[in-house]
């Protein structure tokens, strides 16, 4: 079965053809990344206006690269939530239309689940549920329990900003580049991280054990630089070698502690933040469980997750309704409370 997938819920206008929800027959990725970056950040409008431009010919991009045309393909999966209700809409209306106009069932996705349903496109063999799950990108920085492809249970996850989005308002202030992520992580390469001892934040206590904060170190390294400095001098690259030591802290610190208090081994990473050098490298010397990445290609956002998990909902006969709506917001994840 050829699952045509769709995505624009952000900056990058993707399209992707998927067999049986695993095989990749294209992936076609178009960022807007430049249209934003003399912004240093996205502007919705823009993004919105760029996907309504580009999405008829990424589309037809993945089907000839897949070597298909449009009555060759089995349904028409595409992102719903959460992202950029502008954004969402185009992806959405176009993928109405592609099954409509092409009599095929028509899924609508979740963005969260397609994140970390990524490395079941590239694993030779299925990873196996439960897992945890860990997805950070620029809006989301979540910890959780991933039963099946579409059940999750939120562990941990921010009080306040997302973890991309720490990395990006920080290169924005010292002007280290855009997007920020991957600005910082090459920059932190000839960078000292002991530099500067920037703070972690106190969430160690009650409902807030596996959660996670970023403004506080947001703070620090934007308004309070001296006031953590080891080092005499002030360099760029070990700002943000010591900023990114930090973020990955954070983040490793809720991921072990749910690690050790559910005793789950296998750790599913997904979203843009997954690309992380430092945080790839922290997780390769953990022996007592097995961390998964998608490669680089798969872990920011694209068609191809979007696809494979269509297809997994069209296996169990779940089809979505040409009603189905655009939501901003994820509904209904509740945090799980320790007692
Ligand atoms: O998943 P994604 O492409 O889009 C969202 O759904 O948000 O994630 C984008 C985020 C941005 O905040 C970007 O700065 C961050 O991922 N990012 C990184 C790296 N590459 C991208 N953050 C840290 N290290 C990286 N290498
Ligand atoms: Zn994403």
């Amino acid at each position: 079965m050829k699952i045509l997938g769709i995505e624009t819920s952000c900056d990058e206008c993707a399209s992707a053809v998927v067999e049986n929800g695993k095989n990749i027959l294209s992936n076609v990725v178009a960022t807007q990344i430049p249209f934003h970056a003399i912004y240093e950040g996205i502007v919705p409008e823009i993004a919105s206006r760029m996907h309504t431009d580009w999405i008829y010919g990424v589309v037809k991009e993945a089907l000839e690269k897949a070597n298909l045309s449009p009555n060759e393909i089995d349904g028409v999966a595409v992102t719903s939530q959460p992202g950029m209700l502008g954004s969402l809409l185009v992806g959405l209306s176009f993928a109405k239309a592609f099954a409509w106009s092409q009599k095929i069932p028509f899924i609508a996705v979740d963005h969260i689940f397609a994140h970390l349903y990524a490395v079941q496109l590239t694993e030779t063999t299925p990873i196996e549920y439960p897992f945890l799950g860990l997805l950070v990108s620029g809006g989301h920085s979540i910890i959780c329990k991933v039963d099946a492809f579409d059940t999750i249970t939120i562990l941990g996850t921010t009080i306040d900003d997302a973890a991309g989005e720490a990395f990006d308002k920080v290169s924005k202030h010292y002007g280290f580049g855009y997007p920020g992520g991957l600005a910082i992580d090459k920059l932190s390469q000839k960078g000292d991280s002991s530099a500067f001892n920037f703070p972690m934040p106190n969430l160690y206590k009650g409902e807030h054990r596996y959660d996670l904060s970023y403004s506080g170190l947001k703070n620090a390294v934007i308004n309070q630089l001296e006031q953590f400095r080891i080092k005499e001098e002030t360099l760029p690259e070990d700002i943000a070698a010591s900023f990114q030591k930090t973020a990955i802290e954070i983040l490793l610190r809720s991921l072990f502690r749910v690690i050790e208090d559910t005793n789950l081994t296998t750790v599913v990473a997904g979203g843009g933040v997954a690309a992380n050098s430092y945080l790839r490298s922290r997780l390769a010397e953990k022996k007592h469980f097995n961390c998964i990445f998608p490669p680089l290609s798969l872990c920011g956002d694209n068609g191809a997750m979007i696809a494979g998990l269509g297809y997994q909902y069209l296996k169990r006969n779940e089809v979505s309704s040409f009603n189905a709506l655009a939501s901003s917001r994820v509904k209904g994840f509740k945090k799980y409370v320790k007692k």
